[in-house]
C-alpha cells in the first residue's frame, strides 16, 4: 500500500482568520511529529504566484469572470502536480489556504459562472480532494472589518452583494458535503476555534487509523 498523508484545506470570506488558524494548526501538527507543508492558493509555485499577480491585480479590471475561473484552475493544477500530491503520496500533512470550494464559492457564486466552474476545475485537481476543509464562518460585514487597513486587492474590492453571494456559496457547500466540511463559527476567540479545529483534525486522523 502507498503510504498516504493528510490533506487539509481552510476556506472563509476575507479576514476570516484563515492566515491565523494555519499558523496554529500547523505548530500543533508539527509538534505532534508530522511532518507538515503549508501552502495556499492562488500560488504556492513559481508559476502559480506568477498566475496570483494577474488574478489580484485591481488594474485587471476588465477580466472576464471565465478567464478568472481559468486562470485559478491553471493555478491550482500546477499547485497541485508539483507540491501537494507528491507530498501527500510522501505521507506528509498539506495544509492549504483555500483550494477548489473556494473557486465554488467566488466564481460559481459569487460570478454566478454556475456548474462550469466545477467541470473546468475536474481537470485541475484531477480527482483530489481534501480529507477536512475548514470552513471559517463569519458576516463578510466582520471580516471586511478586521481587514480594513489592509490595501485590497481585486476580488477583496468587490461590491458587498457579490461577497454575500460568496457566503451563500459556502453554505451550500456545507449542506452539500458535510462530512468533509467542518463549519466554525469565526466570530469566536482565536484560542477556542483553534481547539475546535485540533479535536476535529485529531478525531479525523483516528478514524483513518493514524497516518
Ligand atoms: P485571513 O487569512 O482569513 O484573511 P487573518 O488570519 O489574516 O485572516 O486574520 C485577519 C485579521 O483578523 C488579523 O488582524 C487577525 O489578527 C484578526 N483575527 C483573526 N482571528 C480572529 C478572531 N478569532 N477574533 C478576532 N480577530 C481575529
Ligand atoms: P487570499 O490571498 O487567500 O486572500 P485572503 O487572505 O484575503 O483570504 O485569496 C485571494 C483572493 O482570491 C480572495 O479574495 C479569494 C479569491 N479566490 C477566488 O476568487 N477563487 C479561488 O479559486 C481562490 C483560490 C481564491
Amino acid at each position: 500500500d502507498m503510504k498516504r498523508g493528510l490533506f487539509i484545506t481552510f476556506e472563509g470570506g476575507d479576514g476570516s482568520g484563515k492566515s491565523t488558524q494555519i499558523g496554529l494548526l500547523t505548530e500543533y501538527m508539527e509538534s505532534q511529529g508530522y511532518e507538515t507543508v503549508v501552502t495556499r492558493e492562488p500560488g504556492g509555485t513559481a508559476i502559480s504566484e506568477s498566475i496570483r499577480q494577474i488574478l489580484l491585480d485591481r488594474n485587471n479590471s476588465s477580466m472576464l469572470p471565465i478567464t478568472e475561473t481559468m486562470l485559478y484552475a491553471a493555478a491550482r493544477a500546477q499547485l497541485v502536480g508539483e507540491l501537494i500530491r507528491p507530498s501527500i503520496e510522501q505521507g506528509k500533512v498539506v495544509i492549504c489556504d483555500r483550494f477548489l470550494d473556494s473557486s465554488i464559492a467566488y466564481q460559481a457564486y459569487g460570478r454566478n459562472l454556475g456548474d462550469a466552474v466545477q467541470q473546468i476545475n475536474s481537470y485541475a485537481i484531477d480527482g483530489l480532494m481534501p480529507d477536512i476543509t475548514v470552513y471559517l464562518r463569519i458576516d463578510p460585514g466582520i471580516g471586511r472589518e478586521r481587514i480594513s487597513g489592509r490595501e485590497q486587492d481585486r476580488i477583496e474590492a468587490e461590491s458587498e452583494a457579490f461577497h454575500r453571494r460568496v457566503s451563500d456559496g459556502y453554505e451550500a457547500l456545507c449542506r452539500l458535503d458535510p462530512d468533509r466540511i467542518i463549519s466554525i463559527d469565526a466570530s469566536r476567540t482565536i484560542e477556542a476555534i483553534h481547539e475546535e479545529i485540533r479535536g476535529r483534525v485529531d478525531r479525523k486522523i483516528r478514524e483513518l487509523g493514524g497516518l
